[in-house]
């Protein structure tokens, strides 16, 4: 008798945890679904026989998870947390040009931004505080720790 309870509550233990699903991938890492999520809604593969530096995007509303189905529908558990948002700043009518990524800008309208994009010199850097619009690293680094608008390219 005794020992039957045992048994029954051992059993209501491994049946819990054969039922909790795995939910937590890691980002950027090899899932056991054969994909690395590289954040929220994209991914590449970890097979041998595909090339590594392809990337892949999930059909527009979802995120990358580690479940069978890889992509799935936003609020499911993504493996990576969402990459914030990168604030930029925006035509406020009081500077005549804005940062709209680390190495171009583009002229306001009032409050408007237009939309030729122009660039910074090669190793120049886009810093509207700076005086020259775009400057070298070195003054980025050391007068305003960091870039006006730290994207790779405009939104
Ligand atoms: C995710 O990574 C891909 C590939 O590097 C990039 O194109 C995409 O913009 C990124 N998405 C977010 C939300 O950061």
């Amino acid at each position: 008798m005794q020992q039957s309870r045992i048994l029954q509550k051992l059993c209501f233990f491994v049946t819990i945890c054969i039922l909790v699903p795995n939910v937590l991938g890691d980002c950027n890492e090899c899932q056991t679904n054969g994909v690395k999520c590289i954040n929220q809604t994209h991914f590449s593969f970890c097979s041998d026989y595909i090339d590594k530096s392809q990337v892949v995007g999930c059909p527009e509303g979802q995120v990358c998870t580690s479940m069978k189905a890889i992509c799935l529908p936003e609020g499911a558990e993504a493996s990576c947390a969402p990459t914030p948002a990168v604030e930029c700043p925006a035509c406020d009518g009081s500077s005549i040009f804005v940062c709209t990524s680390r190495t171009t800008f583009q002229m306001c309208n009032g409050d408007t931004l237009t939309s030729q994009v122009s660039k910074c010199k090669e190793n120049t850097f886009c810093s509207i505080k700076s005086g020259t619009i775009c400057a070298d690293r070195c003054w980025i680094e050391n007068n305003h720790n960091g870039f006006e608008c730290d994207r790779e390219s405009p939104a």
